[in-house]
């Protein structure tokens, strides 16, 4: 197996003891999970959707894709939030960073509608031009603002270029029946894709909201699912110390409880960096609410132990790691030369990633000498098998965490705060009297 999660540098800080004292209730939070007794089970789909998903789907999308990558140099993604950090996050776990400037046969993937930047829209249309396009917008609502401005102009765009032949470029992924994506849908013709009723957005990545991107990626969406699938059946029972997600729970909910108040996740390859975001939204919405939850915080290494890398040593001790160590040996060696200029011929014949081993283990003691508790999880391989079945470990965790600390992971009533300022702000329709309290206390500041 690929992953592996240990608490064995954790001895210092954690005794069994400890741990054992949270087992009754890392276990009746798991089971208010498998019951679907607890508050927000209506948001359990993403449970069983390993062994439940809606195989004609998969098969319709994997169709999809295949048209796609025929008739497309550039796939638009439009979608923000759990619309858009799932799949950006698989592409570049199983590809790299660098996907869409390797050689290859599939289509570069560029992601819009994640932001209200007005030179990013620019830049990827830019890119567009003189190329072949497909897009694909991921919205459940249809009306969120930031991928509906993006589609508004993407559509245009392949209109301009397409006619009416712009429709079998569309790809949309919405709700079922509801939600302004829906009837255009019908109406235009686009294919289509469900956002799953019972999956919240930041659970979404293996259904339909995930899947249309990374296959069209050239990424293998069967394996992916069996990766969850194998995560699923791995975790689905067990106690404290025989299943990792409610290890992984508790050991969360007891540095939360003693003086911690950010977890960072900290990634030793680049090609985790979306990872990190999409790990950040699962627990950040899940838990921040109710004046609880740890800050859920991120780290790139070697790249951030040469910034952040100094707070985390010496910084205010606040923060304990969950260190994702990749190690992938690819054989990939560092030579010797005749003049060692550089002194690093004491490297010559070990492998990149030996270097990455040694600086990941270099971190680890030095953290925990800092006081940085460390969780880990190793990773020896970074395909679509391992990107569900780390995604899956997650997402049950979260859920389990979620029920240690007493809410509701599955809602997310804060992010609505500021859209209805924003919206106030811009003068939509139905907002007039937040616009006018909002006008007043803007006028008072000076
Ligand atoms: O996780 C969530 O629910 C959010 O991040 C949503 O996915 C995000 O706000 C986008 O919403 P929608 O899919 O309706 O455009």
């Amino acid at each position: 197996m690929a992953f592996t999660f240990t608490d064995k540098y954790l001895k210092e800080f954690v005794t069994d003891f400890s741990l054992a004292a949270m087992t009754d209730e890392a276990k009746r939070a798991f089971d208010t999970v498998y019951s679907g007794s607890g508050a927000g089970a209506d948001f359990l789909g993403w449970l069983r959707l390993p062994y439940d998903y809606d195989k004609e789907e998969v098969e319709r999308i994997k169709k999809a894709a295949k048209k796609i990558q025929d008739t497309c140099d550039v796939f638009v993604v439009i979608g923000i939030g759990g619309s858009y950090l799932g799949a950006r996050a698989a592409i570049e776990f199983v590809k790299g960073q660098s996907y869409n400037n390797k050689k290859k046969t599939t289509p570069d993937v560029y992601f819009v509608g994640n932001d209200i930047s007005s030179s990013h829209l620019r830049d990827v249309l830019e890119i567009c031009e003189g190329k072949d396009v497909c897009i694909n917008v991921i919205s459940k609502s249809g009306t969120t603002t930031e991928p509906a401005i993006a589609f508004r102009i993407f559509r245009d765009l392949l209109v301009k270029k397409y006619g009416s032949a712009a429709n079998e470029r569309i790809f949309v992924t919405t709700d079922k029946v509801k939600g302004a994506l829906r009837p255009q849908s019908e109406t235009l013709g686009y294919e289509s894709f469900v956002v799953p009723d019972d999956i919240g957005g930041r659970y979404s990545v293996l259904s339909a909201v995930g899947l249309l991107p990374i296959a069209v990626a050239g990424i293998d969406v069967d394996e992916m699912l069996a990766g969850a699938k194998a995560a699923a059946d791995k975790y689905s029972d067990g106690d404290i110390f025989s299943n990792d997600c409610m290890k992984y729970a508790a050991l969360r909910n007891y540095f939360l409880r003693h003086g911690k108040s950010v977890e960072i996740l900290a990634v030793n390859d680049p090609a985790l960096t979306m990872t990190c975001e999409w790990w950040k939204q699962l627990f950040g919405e899940s838990e921040g609410k109710d004046g609880k939850g740890l800050y859920p915080a991120s780290a790139v290494y070697s790249t951030d132990l040469h910034s952040i890398g100094q707070f985390i040593q010496q910084g205010t001790r606040v923060m304990f790691e969950t260190v994702i160590n990749v190690n992938t040996e690819d054989g990939f060696a560092i030579e010797a030369e005749a003049d060692n200029a550089d002194g690093l011929n004491f490297l010559a014949g070990k492998t990149v990633n030996y270097v990455n081993q040694q600086a990941f283990l270099g971190t680890v003691l030095a953290h925990t000498d800092g006081n940085v508790p460390n969780i880990s999880i190793e990773l020896t391989s970074r395909t679509a098998f391992d990107f569900g079945y780390l995604v899956y470990f997650f997402e049950l965790s979260c859920a389990i965490s979620g029920y240690m600390l007493g809410i509701n992971p599955f809602d997310q009533p804060g992010v609505e705060a500021y859209k209805k300022n924003m919206f106030a702000l811009l003068g939509k329709p139905g907002y007039e009297e937040n616009a006018k309290v909002l006008a007043g206390r803007i006028a008072n500041i000076k």
